[in-house]
């Protein structure tokens, strides 16, 4: 899926996304030095926080606006545009590090992702990720689907959120040795007032792009978000439904 993000929103609104990486990378388990990809970089806030650990980093990411933000913030970083599922690298590194990224890419797309990252790796190299798992911000697309659908529009949700089951056969499909898997609920506070809105025009934008008219859309999202009050809207806080998938896989 190709999004054109808000660098700066996400940057500053946003910057859970990153600050829950943190644990995703503690996985890694190699010495000072190592190299490390982090795929899907965006700001490359995780890129950084890899480096500080001692790590040599690359950061890949497709995006334009969110590469410029990194390169201006960690200009000592390496960061290279491409797409995550069609990539190469010159030399193979010991780690790919992938913080969530993965839900954005198309199912019958990961087979080659998963085909890019398995090469880019040297034999050993550890593959670490946290994705949206099955089920991730199900009350979310639910309501939206029903709303979408009172207005006479079909929701189709843009995201693929897999088992552990699922992606674990993917991964052995790919050459990989499954070695940690945790499927998690996490529910996760969102930023203001406005915060669970402001959620759906950053992430979940595509679905809209049947519906032509603005006020339609905003009506749509500000009757979803009435309507998920009641389980997403906590002593003055907006969460969202979080479901994570967090796995460890080595390269034969
Ligand atoms: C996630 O990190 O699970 C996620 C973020 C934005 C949209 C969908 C999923």
């Amino acid at each position: 899926m190709n999004i054109q993000w808000d660098a700066d929103t996400y940057t500053s609104d946003f910057a859970f996304v990153h600050q829950y990486g943190k644990g995703v990378a503690e996985l890694i388990d190699a010495p000072k030095g190592s190299s490390v990809l982090d795929l899907g970089c965006g700001n490359g806030a995780l890129s950084h926080l890899l480096q500080e650990r001692g790590f040599s980093v690359t950061g890949l990411d497709a995006s334009t606006e969110l590469l410029a933000i990194a390169k201006k913030n960690y200009p000592d970083l390496t960061f290279l545009k491409g797409d995550t599922t069609d990539f190469s690298l010159k030399e193979p590194v010991d780690v790919v590090f992938s913080n969530a990224v993965f839900h954005w890419i198309d199912e019958n797309r990961q087979p080659d992702m998963l085909g890019c990252v398995y090469r880019a790796l040297k034999k050993n190299g550890q593959f670490v990720f946290e994705m949206g798992g099955y089920g991730n911000n199900r009350l979310i697309h639910e309501t939206l689907r029903r709303v979408f659908g009172a207005y006479g529009y079909s929701y189709q949700m843009p995201f693929y959120f897999p088992t552990v089951g699922e992606y674990a056969v993917l991964l052995e499909k790919a050459g990989f040795r499954v070695v940690f898997a945790a499927y998690f609920d996490r529910m996760t506070d969102l930023k203001g007032p406005e915060g669970l809105k402001e959620w759906i025009k950053m992430f979940d934008k595509t679905p809209f792009s049947v519906v032509k008219k603005e006020e339609e859309k905003e009506a749509i999202m500000d009757q979803a978000v009435r309507q998920l009050e009641k389980d997403l809207f906590r002593n003055g806080k907006w969460y969202a439904d979080y479901v994570r998938l967090r796995m460890k896989a080595i390269k034969e």
